[in-house]
């Protein structure tokens, strides 16, 4: 028997369904039951019924999954496959900052740790930061930990929005220059960009978004060719729904090198063996709950 059918099989006898980030390799979103961006993945695991949840993504998002599913069994392929970013903010800083300001809202994107989540208001996507922050109530906001997604939401509302040096290190290095380059080789094509990338970068785009942004425009606009501002493993998605199109990314090609730790075998043997469970206390996970919860609740 191939792994795809042993994969299906353990499924069916275990109750488990596979949630897969776009950033993950090709074979694994493949195999998957539910593939989408961060926000969707986290919608899926609030309400799945199943009663097993492998998540082939990074510790985050099994964190986020566990937190909103607490009674449900979450498995990581790869316990080692983390968010660089999920860690540049410090709860120090945080309670140092509610100190500092009046009327504060900590607003935390959710490639974050759990214990960030503890000291946040609300959390956020790239899919819907703009519109969650200009719901809120406060005037001042402290955005952690992605200073990129936090200015590029400070340029498009009225708040005070202070931020974190925090960032992705893929879209980090993505500079104005590879844009203007891969853009003078293809003169005319529309560059899509996730709001991950540099603020610099980021005026080089005819549209911004997250991964689904991405792929939702491509699937809207009827050019022939696009250049892709973000982790490579949406080529996948893309190809899928636009067979006909043709995809250009930057060079050096963005790779998150955390994503592609997730392999057929690793779905395989966690699943089989009930490896990496996510286990988190049930103090963390309350607290961290009332932030993923409220952006739940905005976002609708
Ligand atoms: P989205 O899929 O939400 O756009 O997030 C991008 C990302 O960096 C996930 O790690
Ligand atoms: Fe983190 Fe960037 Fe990798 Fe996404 S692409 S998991 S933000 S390092």
């Amino acid at each position: 028997m191939n792994i795809k059918d042993k994969i299906e099989n353990l499924k069916k006898e275990k109750n488990a369904v596979i949630l897969a980030h776009y950033y993950v390799e090709p074979e694994v979103q493949a195999i998957a039951d539910y593939v989408g961006d961060s926000f969707y993945l986290a919608k899926i695991a609030k309400n799945t019924p199943a009663d097993v949840l492998v998540f082939c993504g990074v510790e985050f998002m099994g964190e986020s999954a566990k937190i909103l599913n607490p009674d449900k069994t979450v498995l990581m392929p790869d316990a080692t496959a983390d968010c660089p970013m999920a860690h540049m903010a410090t709860v120090e800083k945080v309670l140092e900052m509610k100190e500092k300001y009046d009327d504060l809202a900590v607003v935390c994107y959710i490639n974050s740790s759990a214990k960030l989540k503890t000291v946040s208001d609300v959390c956020v996507t790239s899919a819907n930061a703009l519109k969650i922050v200009n719901a809120l109530p406060n005037k001042n906001i402290f955005f952690i930990p992605d200073k990129n997604l936090g200015s590029y939401v400070k340029k498009n509302s009225d708040k005070n929005i202070i931020l974190n040096d925090g960032f992705c290190p893929i879209h980090e290095n993505i500079s104005k220059e590879d844009i203007i380059a891969i853009k003078n080789a293809h003169k005319g094509v529309k560059v899509l960009m996730h709001p991950e990338c540099p603020e610099e970068t980021l005026k080089e785009a005819d549209y911004i978004g997250s991964t689904s942004g991405i792929i939702n425009f491509v699937n809207d606009c009827e050019d022939d060719e696009f250049i892709i501002v973000t982790e490579m493993g949406v080529l996948y998605e893309l190809k899928e729904q636009n067979k006909d199109k043709t995809f250009y990314f930057p060079e050096p090609l963005p790779i998150c090198a955390d994503m592609k730790k997730i392999t057929l075998e690793k779905v395989y043997n966690c699943l089989k063996d009930n490896l990496n469970e996510v286990e988190i206390n049930e103090k963390t996970r309350k607290e961290a709950l009332i932030p993923l919860d409220k952006m739940l609740e905005l976002a609708k």
